[in-house]
């Protein structure tokens, strides 16, 4: 079936693109860089002309609280008018696990606005919730880089390797609409100064971690159920998810 993946290009989209092929897909990696753009809408018509599943797992170039609103916005509205006219009969959104229980952050309430839009939408949708990707740990240390110390909250999280991700939506996108949130999170809840401080060290860096929890998460405040699934009988653990970090972090920095 003829698949069309926005975000085609990103940490998700390419090893998603990949597997979709794969298994015989027809694939279109859609993002700017393939002359494909849900802001302005260019590209956007041809690319779903004839597809039955659009995979929305794009990302915003600004994390400040009204760029990264209105990317959401417009891209998701943009996606689900022509989804609608071209036929599409599956949405898939990655979300992510917890934004609706972060209010005081602006990329979280752009992704719950993101994820309201596309469940008002003709289009029948599925919605992933994803935790934080391993891969993001490093940036989240860079955010809290202080000369010679990384300044990092303890708070709880659950994170996990993008590669499972991307399995996962690989499987939702080829099955029917479920028209209810699936959430996925890794196997081990991890602190995320402890996490910071892994990805240093295996990056070789001298930097310390020193633990401030007065910064919360990309400066909202957290408690350990903010990020974390909990015991939420929707996340999906056995099948995905499997990585453990220590594993991931191994294979990243092996070289
Ligand atoms: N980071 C996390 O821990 C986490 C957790 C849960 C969910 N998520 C969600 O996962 C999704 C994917 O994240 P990612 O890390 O794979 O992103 P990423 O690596 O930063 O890739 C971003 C993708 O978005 C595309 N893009 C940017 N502007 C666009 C536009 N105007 N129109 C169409 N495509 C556009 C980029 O295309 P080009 O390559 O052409 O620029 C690229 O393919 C995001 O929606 C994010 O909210 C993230």
């Amino acid at each position: 079936m003829k698949i069309v993946v926005i975000g085609g290009t990103g940490l998700i989209g390419r090893p998603l693109v990949e597997q979709l092929r794969q298994s015989g897909h027809d694939v279109v990696a859609a993002s700017p860089s393939t002359g494909v753009d849900t802001i302005t809408g260019e590209g956007l018509a041809a690319a779903l002309a004839g597809a039955e599943v659009v995979v929305d797992i794009p990302n915003s170039p600004s994390f400040d609280d009204g760029p990264v609103l209105h990317f959401f916005q417009t891209s998701t509205r943009t996606i689900v008018e022509a989804a609608a006219a071209a036929g599409v009969r599956h949405h898939v959104v990655l979300s992510i696990v917890g934004a609706d229980r972060m209010p005081d952050i602006g990329y979280m309430r752009a992704k719950v606005a993101q994820k309201q839009i596309a469940a008002a939408s003709p289009v029948p949708v599925s919605i992933v919730r994803a935790t934080q990707f391993f891969e993001f740990i490093g940036a989240l240390a860079e955010g809290g880089a202080d000369g010679d110390v990384v300044r990092l909250s303890s708070v709880l999280m659950q994170p996990i390797a993008a590669a499972d991700v991307s399995a996962a939506l690989a499987e939702v996108a080829v099955g029917e609409p479920l028209g209810r949130v699936v959430e996925l999170a890794g196997p081990e809840p991890l602190r995320l100064a402890d996490l910071g401080a892994r990805v240093l060290a295996a990056k070789g860096d001298p930097r310390r971690v020193v633990v401030a929890d007065e910064l919360g998460y990309f400066g909202g405040t957290v408690d350990d159920r903010s990020l974390t699934p909990g015991n939420d009988p929707r996340v999906t653990r056995q099948r995905y998810g499997a990585t453990r970090f220590e594993e991931w972090l191994s294979r990243a920095f092996a070289a």
